[in-house]
């Protein structure tokens, strides 16, 4: 086992998010409210490839990455998604290999999926209410979504998790369809406090509730916080004796967010980013094209980290480079 991965802060980084595609079927109000446009594309080059991905995860496993979580744009939009879980999977030292999916074709594809090696799922559901839903992501495809999560759940899939993006609407309705969701299901339910990015100013001002609606009412009702386990990410979750499943929280507004920082992000273009907020990213691609680079190609991320900042600047209002999380990777 390499020797784990430390930035200037001494966070430890074992989990490299890294995005396939910028490309998005859905066209969630908060991220892309009109769809994807290759128009919109800052640099029209293409994704990187199985073998490229190939050579970076082996680079990163060699420094001591052990999770591997493929994110978009749409991962599942990409035709060869299980050729690149099998690549990621056969990696020496990466023992998860997890997705994070709108689940618009998960139903369908799954079980390729889990065969080519996938351990941990997380799917976006905004709403249980199927017409909320439809506003949302401009889909109408809530039942397909949810026949999707408990596929996974039945083939016993190592972790499920489940993704809202906590807006002020959805919030005014309540959370107790979530807690009925979570009665028997396994599954931790995550509330995203909305972010603001570079496209969606007015939307947060419209729409952003601050996390503490939901904590408040969680500690009302009989939700416990749960310990958290090593190596946790960002997610604060709650138990109820009588649930199965998990409620959660990711606020990245609460003071400490950063602190227990365990990621790393690189972009389906080969971009390596310290933050989902911030730079625009080290290029390591020209690295990528031989197995013999492998060895510089880990020296540059080792000496790109050190630059890694203490905390991101949401607080101060400038998403920087980041116009939606699409094109980083969430
Ligand atoms: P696990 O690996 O299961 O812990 O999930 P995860 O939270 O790392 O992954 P997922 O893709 O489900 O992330 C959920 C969302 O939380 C992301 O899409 C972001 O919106 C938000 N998030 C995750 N990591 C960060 C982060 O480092 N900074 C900020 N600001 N938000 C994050
Ligand atoms: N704020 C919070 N969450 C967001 N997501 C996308 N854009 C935003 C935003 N501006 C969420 C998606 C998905 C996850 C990958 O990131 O809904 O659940
Ligand atoms: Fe697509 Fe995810 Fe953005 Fe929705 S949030 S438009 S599913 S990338």
């Amino acid at each position: 086992q390499p020797p784990a991965l430390l930035d200037g802060h001494r966070r430890r980084f074992h989990y490299l998010r890294l995005s396939i595609t910028e490309v998005c079927n859905f066209r969630c109000t908060y991220c892309l409210p009109n769809g994807w446009r290759k128009a919109d594309e800052a640099h029209p080059a293409s994704y990187l490839t199985v073998a490229e991905i190939t050579r970076l995860v082996r680079a990163f496993a060699g420094l001591g990455m052990s999770k591997i979580r493929l994110t978009g744009g749409e991962p599942a939009v990409r035709k060869d998604l299980a050729d690149i879980i099998a690549a990621v999977a056969a990696t020496p030292g990466i023992d998860k290999v997890a997705l994070t999916t709108n689940g618009w074709n998960l139903r369908h594809r799954l079980p390729e999926w889990r065969a080519a090696g996938l351990t941990n799922l997380n799917v976006s559901i905004d709403s249980l209410v199927a017409d909320d839903f439809h506003a949302i992501t401009g889909h109408d495809r809530l039942a397909d979504v949810l026949a999707g999560v408990d596929l996974a759940i039945g083939m016993q899939l190592p972790s499920v998790k489940v993704n809202a993006v906590l807006l002020r609407e959805t919030a005014a309705r309540g959370f107790d369809d979530w807690v009925r969701f979570v009665r028997r299901r396994p599954v931790s339910v995550r509330f995203i406090e909305l972010m603001r990015t570079g496209d969606n100013a007015d939307y947060f001002t419209a729409h952003h509730v601050g996390g503490s609606v939901l904590r408040e009412w969680l500690e009302a009702n009989g939700w416990c916080r749960a310990e958290r386990r090593f190596d946790d990410g960002p997610a604060v979750e709650y138990t109820r004796p009588d649930h199965a499943g998990r409620i959660g929280l990711i606020a990245p507004y609460a003071p400490g967010f950063c602190d227990t920082c365990n990621r790393l992000r690189v972009t389906a273009r080969g971009k390596l980013r310290l933050c989902l907020f911030g730079d625009g990213g080290l290029d390591l691609r020209d690295l990528l094209q031989d197995d013999a680079d492998i060895p510089e190609l880990r020296a540059r991320v080792k000496s790109g980290l050190l630059d890694k900042a203490a905390a991101h600047f949401l607080h101060r209002n400038d998403p920087g480079a980041t116009r939606n999380l699409a094109q980083v990777g969430g």
